[in-house]
């Protein structure tokens, strides 16, 4: 399958090994060359949320806006290489816009992996598009290879109005045969927040919240299992994988230091925003360690995730 590349420059560079834990390894460099170093049936979940093609800024080494074909094809590279690397009844969960994850959910189908599910993150701050409906939901697509291996489904608690403190649904009269433990998680989940606070953030744009990735982990993986992310971004995955005990390969493609910082708890530094995160053009700014007192030299950008 051949693939443009926008910046050859940046994908000739072999993946280098950046940082090393107790339960993982980080890479810098393209995720294709690491993935096609790595053996057939080693990783046990795959978290990818790569770039939507939306034109956003990464930095110089990527190109965001693709020929749509270029970026289908480069998606499917990777996706068929994931799908190689996963193990027997392992999952692979793909975080996109609807438009891309359709083409990537067919794909996903057409080379043999099993449909799960769609799941829809509501999206909290979505901006509008002319012409269009208005975006309301990210889409997380959940296969795996084979029967799944791992399949935890996670309760969560009875939504409540937050100003009276009353259910927000009515049971059909049914409340008091509820699960004190909480509902049965569904495939529209509206409780993950945006990282949108200055002390949280580990980089301006693109993290995901902790609390989506606990929830996949917890879904379709156990202690001990191995699991892979393409795209480090700010290294949500990477971090709530050391917390729960899961060894992890990561490799992202830009700056690295976000991650290494934030996996060895240090102080860390946010470069500007995206194009699109509220525009405000590109600002140098220090986080305290968090949990610190110190007083921060922060913008807050404002944008909900959209990468
Ligand atoms: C949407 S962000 C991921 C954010 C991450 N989930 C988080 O919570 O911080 C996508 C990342 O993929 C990186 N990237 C793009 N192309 C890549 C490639 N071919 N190999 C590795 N990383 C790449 C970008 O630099 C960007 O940091």
């Amino acid at each position: 399958m051949s693939v443009a590349v926008a910046f050859p420059e940046q994908a000739q560079l072999e993946p280098r090994l950046v940082l090393t834990t107790g339960l993982g390894h980080l890479y810098q460099g393209d995720c294709l060359d690491l993935m096609k170093s790595m053996d057939d049936d080693s990783v046990d979940l795959i978290f990818a949320d790569p770039p939507f093609n939306l034109g956003k800024i990464y930095g110089s080494h990527y190109d965001d806006s693709r020929a749509e074909e270029d970026y289908v094809a480069w998606s499917r590279e990777w996706i068929h290489e994931g799908a190689r690397l996963l193990s027997p009844g392992g999952a692979f969960f793909l975080y996109n816009i609807p438009r891309w994850n359709i083409l990537n959910g067919a794909y996903m189908t057409e080379i043999g992996l099993t449909f799960r599910h769609w799941i829809a993150i509501d999206i909290k701050f979505g901006l509008p598009i002319p012409g269009r409906l208005y975006p309301s939901h990210y889409s997380m697509l959940y296969f795996t290879k084979g029967k799944p291996r791992s399949f935890t489904r996670p309760r969560v608690p009875i939504p409540v109005c937050r100003h009276c403190g009353g259910d927000l649904k009515d049971y059909g009269g049914h409340r008091d045969k509820l699960n004190p433990e909480g509902l049965n998680l569904t495939d529209v989940w509206n409780d993950i927040p945006p990282v949108r606070h200055r002390t949280t953030k580990n980089r301006s744009a693109n993290e995901l919240s902790e609390k989506l990735l606990e929830r996949v982990l917890t879904i379709a993986s156990q202690e001990g299992d191995r699991v892979l992310d393409p795209f480090g971004g700010s290294g949500t995955t990477y971090a709530v994988s050391e917390r729960m005990h899961r060894h992890w390969t990561g490799v992202e493609m830009g700056d690295v230091e976000p991650i290494i910082s934030r996996l060895t708890g240090q102080e860390h530094t946010v470069d500007g925003p995206s194009r699109g995160d509220a525009g405000k053009g590109p600002h140098r700014v220090r986080l305290p360690r968090r949990g610190s007192n110190q007083e921060v030299l922060f913008v807050d950008f404002g944008g909900a995730r959209a990468n």
